[in-house]
Order: structure tokens, then C-alpha cells, then sequence
């Protein structure tokens, strides 16, 4: 599980949002999945001694190469920044559990912010001539939207639509009215009665649940939005799963620092630890109130 990885560009892609994209060389490449996770020891030091998480965005197996995207949110990315091209660092991982890979039908990728990095894994492993898949994305405006990958959407070449909320690039709103138009499009959206809704309910998830959609929902983003989208999925009969984002620690299960509450089908509650366990849920599993 730990690895020595050669850095092979760690490249700062846009200033306004302190992006950059570091391209690693190594054995992860082997296993990664969409959906999982590198553990970054980012100092050559013990300080500091907590690794950081970070999503794998892109999978080139033949060069044994993957692709991670990070905006620098503190010391431990600012320090991951200085890595230079030829330097190695310590990965663990790859770690948790991915998103399902549909193999018919459509994908719906819904992404809030930075949550988009591990979408584009996602994107880059379907099928694309046996599913139909559409990315969703929000930000606050078109220069977070340019800065942050809007040009890897284009190059991949997948239909897309964004939502900013200053109204600056797309649609103005919340990446959910996106998913909401697409919902309404597809005449799958039935209003919330009150009766029979899943979303916290103590008879838990159905097995059978959203096997008739013809479609499934992907998302990452800040936790409000996976609400938001798992609520909207439940309207409309849809399999929705969610990545989570928990502070972490250890990374392998063992420190409990990063559990999450989810409700299984049988109802019972169970705490899950999100480096294992997820970071990937069914999104009608996770107890969203517990953060609210
Ligand atoms: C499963 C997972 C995948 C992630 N993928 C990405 C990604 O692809 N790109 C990206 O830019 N960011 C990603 N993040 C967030 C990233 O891990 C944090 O921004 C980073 O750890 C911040 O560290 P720092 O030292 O720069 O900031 P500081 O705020 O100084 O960090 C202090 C401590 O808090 C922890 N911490 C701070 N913010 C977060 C956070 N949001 N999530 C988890 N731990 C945090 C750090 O690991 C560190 O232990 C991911 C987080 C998780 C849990
Ligand atoms: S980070 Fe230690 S159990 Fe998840």
C-alpha cells in the first residue's frame, strides 16, 4: 500500500485559484479506480506528520502514470507545491472505495467546485460508446470555472453544462437547478409528498431502488450540494452515489477519524470510516442530518 512515486510535473495551472495538476510515475496506476484516493506524505520531514488526501483524476495505466489535481488550501499543499519534476513522494493508496462504473445506459456527473477532479477519472473510465455520460458543474464564476478545468472538460470531450453563481458563465444558480432542468427534461421528477421519502427514512433503501431509472448519478462537491442532489435523485427514482469529504488522519481505518453515519438496508445505523469504507456512498445510505 506505500509506494514511492516519481513526480513527473507538478505544474501550477491557474493563479486566481492556486490549481495545480501533478502528474505522478509508479505502481498506483496499477489498481486505481475512479473515486479513490492517494495519502500524500507532503514534507520530507515528520512535520508535518499527517498525510493529505488527495483524489485521483486520471489513470494512465500503460505509463503508469496518475494525474491528481489540488488546490493549495494550506502549509501541507503549499509544501506539495514546491515538489519538484524527478523528486519522489510517499504515496498510500490507492485508498477507499470508488464510483460504480455504469456499463449502459446514462451517467450524470454532478460536480460542485474543486468536487469535479475526481469526476474526470470517472469520465475518462466509462465506456462512452455504451453509456451516454454528462457532466453537470457548478462554481461561483467563469474565471473559478476557466482556472479550475473547464479546458480538460472540453478537451475530453463530454457534454457538459455549468451553473455559476454570479451568473458570469452558464446558467446562473447552483449546479442542482442543472440537475433539476435535467430532471424536469427527462419527466422523472415527481414532487416530495412527504409520504414515502427516503432521505433520512428508518425503513432505509429498497433493494431494488432506481433499477428501472435507465440512468444513474455520480457527485462530489461540498456536502450541502450532495444533499441537495440526493434528494433530487430520490425524487426522481435515480441510483445516486456521492463521494465524501471527511478530515483525515491515519488513512487505513484505524484512527476513527473520519466516520460517517450511514443507514443500511435493513434500516439499522452503522458508522462508517469514509478512507475505507468510502469515500464513495449510495447516497440514500448516508444520514445527512448528523452534520447539520
Ligand atoms: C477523500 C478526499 C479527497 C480529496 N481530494 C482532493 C483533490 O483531489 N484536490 C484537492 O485540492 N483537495 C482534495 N481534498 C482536500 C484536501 O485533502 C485538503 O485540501 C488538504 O488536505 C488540505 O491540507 P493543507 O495542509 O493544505 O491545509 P490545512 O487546512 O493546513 O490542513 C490541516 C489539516 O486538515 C486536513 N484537511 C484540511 N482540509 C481538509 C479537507 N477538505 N479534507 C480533508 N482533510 C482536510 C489536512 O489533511 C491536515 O491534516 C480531498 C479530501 C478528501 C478527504
Ligand atoms: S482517517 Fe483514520 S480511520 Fe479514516
Amino acid at each position: 500500500m506505500l509506494h514511492q512515486e516519481i513526480v513527473v510535473e507538478n505544474q501550477r495551472l491557474a493563479r486566481e485559484a492556486d490549481i495545480y495538476r501533478l502528474v505522478l510515475k509508479g505502481t498506483v496506476a496499477d489498481t486505481a479506480q475512479p473515486g479513490q484516493f492517494v495519502h500524500i506524505k507532503v514534507g520530507s520531514t515528520l512535520d508535518p506528520l499527517l498525510r493529505r488526501p488527495i483524489s485521483v483524476a486520471g489513470i494512465n495505466r500503460p505509463n503508469g502514470e496518475i494525474t491528481l489535481f489540488y488546490r493549495v488550501a494550506g502549509r501541507g499543499t503549499r509544501l506539495l507545491a514546491g515538489v519538484r519534476p524527478g523528486e519522489s513522494l510517499s504515496l498510500l493508496g490507492p485508498v477507499g472505495k470508488g464510483f460504480t462504473l455504469p456499463t449502459a445506459g446514462e451517467l450524470l456527473l454532478v460536480a460542485g467546485g474543486i468536487g469535479i477532479f475526481p469526476l474526470f477519472a470517472l469520465v475518462e473510465a466509462v465506456d462512452r460508446s455504451q453509456v451516454k455520460v454528462k457532466m453537470l458543474w457548478g462554481g461561483a464564476n467563469r474565471d473559478f470555472l476557466e482556472a479550475v478545468g473547464r479546458e480538460t472538460l472540453f478537451q475530453m470531450g463530454v457534454d457538459y453544462a455549468v451553473a455559476s453563481l454570479d451568473g458570469s458563465m452558464g446558467q446562473p444558480g447552483l449546479v442542482t437547478d442543472l440537475l433539476a432542468s435535467e430532471l424536469n427534461k427527462k419527466g422523472v421528477l415527481v414532487p416530495e409528498t412527504g409520504e414515502g421519502n427516503l432521505l433520512g427514512s428508518d425503513a432505509g433503501c429498497p433493494e431494488d431502488w432506481g433499477r428501472k431509472a435507465g440512468f444513474s448519478v455520480a457527485a462530489c462537491g461540498p456536502r450541502g450540494m450532495l444533499r441537495a442532489v440526493t434528494e433530487l435523485c430520490i425524487q426522481a427514482g435515480a441510483p445516486v452515489e456521492v463521494s465524501l469529504e471527511e478530515r483525515m488522519a491515519c488513512g487505513v481505518g484505524a484512527c476513527l477519524g473520519c466516520v460517517c453515519t450511514v443507514r443500511t438496508t435493513d434500516g439499522a445505523l452503522e458508522r462508517k470510516r469514509v478512507c475505507q469504507d468510502g469515500p464513495v456512498f449510495d447516497g440514500r445510505e448516508v444520514v445527512w442530518d448528523e452534520k447539520d
